[in-house]
């Protein structure tokens, strides 16, 4: 087992890529930290499939696009097991708005979301993590958003860019404590975030620029994450996994 009694946080793991990475890592030894901000019933779900694995796992309510209520819920998920080694920042939203059409509230909400959130989740938990001594380690989930326009998702994109460079900036700040920060940027994955209309308008043409020939999987992002959480990757800093089947390497 690659993650054996590793106390993990998974942000957002109460459906989608969240989910399959806290299950994933609990089967590979983790106890989990699972969050939602809105679907407990999910939630608990997960908790009783990590439980069945054997593990431990404690579902936590979380609004991450409220920056004033993250350093309490960073102590509470540390306090349920005294201490935190994987923070995987997952939670986020993806709205979809015209450019010339964005109310600055949808801006502002996504990035309040999906960066402001993952800074200071990221930024509690590492400072909890110096001051116990724990070499702990941080994985954003981004996008390929993040260096690839997507039309009217500018403000999901941005925030994806702007993590692209915190995890950077993080991994080169928080490596001398021992502490990697990564990241992984699937492409598609068939989740509740890709509104239905997609996959009519554009999964075949998705598909298409694929050379695997297929949209991702949740399972799909499982592997590279549970890499990076893992001993195995304990000299990668500072990367992003992009996982998209080759989509991003070809032209149309
Ligand atoms: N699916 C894709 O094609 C794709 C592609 C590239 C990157 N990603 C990235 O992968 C990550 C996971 O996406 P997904 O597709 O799995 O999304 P999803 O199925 O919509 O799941 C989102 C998760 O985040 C939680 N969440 C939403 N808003 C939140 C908030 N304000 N505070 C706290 N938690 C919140 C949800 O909780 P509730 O269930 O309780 O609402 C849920 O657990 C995101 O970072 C996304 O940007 C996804």
């Amino acid at each position: 087992m690659k993650l054996k009694n590793k106390i993990a946080l998974v942000t957002g793991s109460s459906r989608g890529i969240g989910k399959a990475i806290a299950v994933g890592f609990a089967r590979e030894g983790a106890n989990l930290i699972v969050t939602y901000r809105s679907k407990k019933n999910r939630a608990e779900e997960v908790v009783n499939t990590i439980e069945k694995a054997g593990r431990k796992a404690v579902a936590l309510q979380v609004d991450i696009g409220k920056p004033e209520t993250i350093k309490e819920f960073i102590s509470e998920a540390w306090n349920v097991f005294g201490r935190i080694d994987i923070l995987v920042n997952n939670a986020a939203a993806a709205y979809e708005s015209e450019f010339l059409k964005m109310s600055f509230n949808l801006w502002r909400e996504t990035l309040s979301l999906n960066l402001d959130g993952v800074m200071l989740c990221s930024q509690y938990t590492a400072q909890k993590m110096i001051d116990n001594g724990i070499k702990g380690n941080i994985i954003c989930v981004t996008s390929i958003n993040g260096y690839q326009v997507e039309l009217n998702f500018s403000a999901y994109s941005v925030s994806k860019a702007g993590l692209d460079m915190l995890i950077k900036s993080m991994a080169a700040e928080l490596g001398p404590y021992g502490i990697r920060v990564n990241g992984i940027a699937p492409s598609v994955v068939k989740t509740e975030i890709v509104p239905e209309e997609f996959y009519e308008k554009q999964g075949a043409l998705f598909k298409k620029k694929t050379p695997l020939g297929r949209l991702g999987e949740v399972e799909d992002c499982v592997g590279p994450a549970i890499l990076l959480a893992s001993d195995e990757s304990s000299y990668i800093n500072g990367h992003i996994i992009v996982i998209d089947g080759g989509m991003s390497i070809t032209q149309l």
